[in-house]
């Protein structure tokens, strides 16, 4: 017998809140967004209405909603760990989007909250959903890449030019360096499920060709700890490129996005085995930001695990912490 699909409330309805919205509407009987919670409630009344959601300017409403089984957040970073704690408090499962939290101390609450309850935490790093990365993940899990060695990656775009500079996405409260929430956070995750914990970090955070008053090009270069290097950039101030790049001892991969994930449009893969040719193949367009979300539906009726452990979600966020002292300091700093 299906079960029935998992009633969501989406906080949060700008840009992401609105994407996830869209692509919600392809999986009705995995999850269905019965409610939508945004204080700017005039922006979002007619999309809300079109679809038959409920919508709120108070989170207290969804929370307070018998018939919300999950929350999903899609709100400014700053008050992701308070939202989880109070999704928890109301017995709510929850997908963040990313950062899961700013420091390592509130990412560790936000999964003990969760473990303690029983509730599933769902996290918004859906690269790991792009066939060509869950690929290259399944490869180097086997073993066919051989030891990895390094990781470069980089993940650019120019969208947050055009912001009122009050946006909260430039405040330093909320995206600190650059644009090192906004996507080289992916990119941390991605190093750290394929190298682990990271031991150190050397990040330059620097205002080059905008006003961006958090600048505009970050860099870091981090160490891990059971060896290996990742070298992970992002500028806010250049056209959109999306790279990551894997060596190892057996082979290596080089992923590119022919497009932003807002708007899927498939995947170049250049990779090579030792003793083999080098190898450029087209991956086709898939929906990685709605597999996540059916994963996460999924971990919720218990057919499988949602895959991004505990682990995973703390040694991304002390890497993420200890970027932000490193571009302050402008030192290698310990990752706690
Ligand atoms: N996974 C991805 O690829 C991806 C891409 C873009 C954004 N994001 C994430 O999505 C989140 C939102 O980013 P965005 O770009 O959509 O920002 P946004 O500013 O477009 O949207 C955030 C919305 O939250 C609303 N909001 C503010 N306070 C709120 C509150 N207390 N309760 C409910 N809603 C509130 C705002 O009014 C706004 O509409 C961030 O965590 C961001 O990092 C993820």
């Amino acid at each position: 017998m299906r079960e029935e699909p998992v009633r969501v409330a989406l906080i949060g309805m700008g840009w992401w809140g609105r994407k996830m919205l869209s692509v919600l509407d392809t999986v009705p009987h995995e999850i269905r967004v019965v409610r939508a919670v945004e204080p700017n409630v005039s922006a979002v009344r007619a999309l809300c209405a079109s679809r038959g959601v409920a919508l709120t300017a108070d989170y207290a409403d969804a929370l307070s909603d018998p018939q919300v089984e999950a929350v999903i957040l899609a709100t400014p970073h700053a008050l992701h760990e308070a939202q989880i704690a109070a999704a928890v408090t109301a017995g709510k499962h929850v997908f963040c989007e990313k950062p899961l939290a700013l420091t390592k101390a509130g990412a560790e609450r936000a999964v003990a909250l969760c473990r303690e309850a029983g509730l599933v935490l769902g996290m918004g790093h859906e690269r790991r959903w792009e066939p060509p990365i869950a690929d290259l993940m399944a490869k180097a899990d086997a073993g066919v890449l051989g030891r990895i060695h390094q990781i470069e990656a980089n993940f650019s775009h120019d969208k947050f030019l055009t912001l009122n500079r009050d946006n909260w996405r430039l405040n330093a409260e909320h995206a600190p360096a650059g644009g090192m929430t906004a996507t080289g956070i992916h990119l941390l995750d991605l190093s750290v499920r394929l190298l682990g914990p990271a031991e150190s970090v050397w990040c330059i955070c620097e205002r080059l060709s905008s006003d961006l008053p958090q600048g505009d090009t970050v860099a870091a270069f981090i160490k891990f700890r059971h060896g290996g290097t990742a070298y992970v950039s992002a500028s806010l101030a250049n056209p959109f490129i999306s790279r990551f790049a894997v060596f190892g001892a057996r082979g290596w991969v080089d992923i590119r996005d022919k497009a932003h994930v807002e708007a899927p449009d498939g995947w170049i893969v250049t990779s090579a085995i030792t003793g083999g040719p080098t190898r450029t193949v087209e991956v086709p367009p898939a929906e990685p930001v709605k597999d996540n979300l059916v994963a996460f539906a999924r971990a919720i009726r218990g057919v499988e695990p949602y895959p991004i452990t505990a682990d995973h979600l703390i040694n991304t966020i002390a890497l993420l912490e200890a970027v932000f002292v490193s571009a302050r300091s402008g030192k290698i700093e310990p990752v706690a």
